[in-house]
């Protein structure tokens, strides 16, 4: 049985805008993560889903209440977490394997176990044979997977990716949302995956915390049965179950927008 790794416990977030006093995007929210779970936090736009990433990752803090990683208060960034977020952010003047080895190399590790590390994280990716490549000739969802593989290879505890394919065609979508769950099958890494689909969340996610619109906070929390889908036409898809599912959710965020 895996242990508890996030607890966000009872926090709520307001912020000052040049227009209203102040915009309260959460009131006593909470939200828990077990070791090797890929949560979902799916919710319309403007619901306060990166507001709450960021908050996880220790970019900004919460008014009030706490949040938890292995029962340590999260007080700022570390590396025990790492984001990919919906933009690939890669270093422009760096090659992948640059890029890639960047976070080992300023953690000193030696030029030959950085080298060894990247190869890895280069197949695990699919990268291999871009290494020398800068990021302006890659695709955007070569960049995100070189994204990934950064942050992956610094062994982050916990990741928090921020609708990292809404970007991409709905193939390369679902050629990443698969290679996500191929490295969890390898890395048993655990996930909190920001989306606004509903598919893409039940695709990839254990659990799923559907927020409605702000400052409504969390409406449900859903655990999903787990799906094989394989392929783009997989017959999981139109499966009763899943179809039910779909629905269900999509009624709960229809009923309060
Ligand atoms: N730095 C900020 N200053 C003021 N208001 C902010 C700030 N960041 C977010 N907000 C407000 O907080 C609310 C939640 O924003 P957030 O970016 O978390 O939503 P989201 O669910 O990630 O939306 P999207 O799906 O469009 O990315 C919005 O009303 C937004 O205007
Ligand atoms: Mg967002």
């Amino acid at each position: 049985m895996s242990h508890n790794l996030l607890t966000v416990q009872g926090i709520s977030k307001s912020y000052r805008s040049s227009f209203q006093d102040s915009i309260c995007v959460f009131q006593n929210l909470n939200i828990t993560v077990n070791q090797n779970e890929i949560v979902a936090l799916l919710g319309p736009s403007g619901c306060g889903k990166t507001t709450l990433l960021n908050m996880i990752a220790g970019f900004e803090m919460p008014d009030t209440g706490e949040i938890y990683l292995e029962k340590q208060s999260v007080t700022g960034p570390g590396t025990n977490r790492g984001v990919v977020f919906q933009t690939p952010v890669l270093f422009p003047w760096l090659t992948v394997q640059e890029n890639i080895a960047y976070g080992l190399n300023r953690r000193h590790i030696s030029k030959k176990n950085q080298h060894e590390a990247v190869q890895e994280y280069l197949s695990l990716v699919h990268l291999n044979g871009f290494e020398n490549y800068y990021p302006n000739e890659l695709s955007g969802g070569m960049q995100q997977r070189a994204a990934l593989a950064r942050t992956l290879i610094l062994h982050p505890q916990l990741l928090l990716m921020d609708e990292p394919f809404s970007a991409l065609d709905p193939v390369l979508r679902f050629q990443m949302q698969q290679l996500v769950l191929s490295i969890w099958e390898k890395l048993k890494q655990t996930i909190i995956f920001v989306t606004h689909d509903i598919e893409e969340a039940m695709i990839l996610a254990d659990r799923i915390y559907i927020f409605g619109k702000c400052p409504m906070g969390i409406l449900e929390e859903r655990k999903v049965p787990s799906f094989t889908i394989t392929s783009p036409f997989s017959s999981s898809l139109d499966s009763p179950e899943f179809i039910r599912t779909k629905k269900e959710i999509r009624n709960i965020l229809f009923s309060c927008s």
